[in-house]
């Protein structure tokens, strides 16, 4: 049966668990695989090219491993590579992308900041986002240089990580920013430290649960929604350090399994 096929998900790296997370409290009897491509992380550093290519490699490998949909977990990916994925894969896609419009639309000091990959601010697709829903304010745009990296060798809650964090953050406090949209699904894991720097009063905003909502809307449009009621399984696969994914997964109390594959 089609419907219990799992969902896919795939990131640079280990960051697309924050997805997965909102992912599974709203659909908690979908079954999902999940591809860590963090021998390739960061994602936000390479070309265009190279992006698209390891975009196909992952999807390839999901679909070989019977994903019923794929979330691209993945900002970097989704904005460079999602348009080819669609033309080149039968399985509906579901993109991450940064969340401009709500932060847009909700300014009081219309100054917002954006934290995001290089790979992801400098995308045709999200200058077209910005263009749209935001071109009548101020939006910084600031690149997490090296956050990503800092992640995916087990450093989150570092020295360095605290250095990097209030040299992106701080000018933007300074320019009075009312919310903070993180742009990386690598992110959502440092807000209790972001809070620490840019106070109560900016607000936060990723894209999780829109991307789980719209999961679930797709599912259920195109008939793919599993339809027994039995707790999911969940896949996880590393082509790098198991260790790390392990790490940042052991506080899940769901059925899962966490594999090393060369991909
Ligand atoms: N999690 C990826 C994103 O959402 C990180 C990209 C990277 O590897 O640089 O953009």
């Amino acid at each position: 049966m089609m419907n219990s096929k799992p969902i896919g998900i795939f990131d640079s790296g280990i960051g697309g668990t924050s997805i997965w997370r909102v992912l599974t409290t709203l659909l908690p009897y979908e079954n999902t695989i999940y591809l860590a491509d963090s021998k390739n992380a960061p994602y936000g550093e390479k070309s265009s090219e190279k992006i698209i290519e390891f975009s196909i490699k992952n999807t390839e490998l999901l679909i070989e491993r019977g994903s019923k949909i794929i979330i691209v977990a993945c900002n970097t990916a989704t904005t460079n590579a999602i348009e080819v994925l669609r033309t080149k894969f039968d399985v509906p896609f579901i993109g991450i992308e940064p969340a401009i419009k709500p932060a847009a639309i909700n300014t009081k000091t219309n100054n917002i900041g954006i934290l995001a990959t290089k790979g992801t601010l400098s995308s045709a697709l999200f200058s077209k986002t910005s263009n749209k829903f935001a071109a009548h304010i101020n939006v910084i745009e600031q690149e997490g240089k090296g956050i990503v990296e800092l992640i995916e060798n087990g450093k989150m809650d570092s020295n360095e990580m605290t250095l990097l964090l209030n040299k992106y953050l701080n000018p933007m406090v300074k320019q009075q920013i009312d919310y903070l949209v993180l742009g990386c699904t690598h992110y959502p894991y440092l807000i209790p430290q972001i809070k620490e720097i840019v106070g109560r009063d900016v607000k936060i905003i990723d894209s999780g649960l829109a991307v789980a909502k719209q999961t679930k809307s797709i599912l259920e449009k195109k008939n793919l929604n599993i339809t027994t009621q039995i707790i999911g399984k969940h896949q996880f696969y590393s082509n790098k350090n198991v260790s790390v994914l392990k790490n940042i997964l052991a506080d899940i109390s769901l059925e899962y399994s966490v594999q090393n594959l060369d991909f």
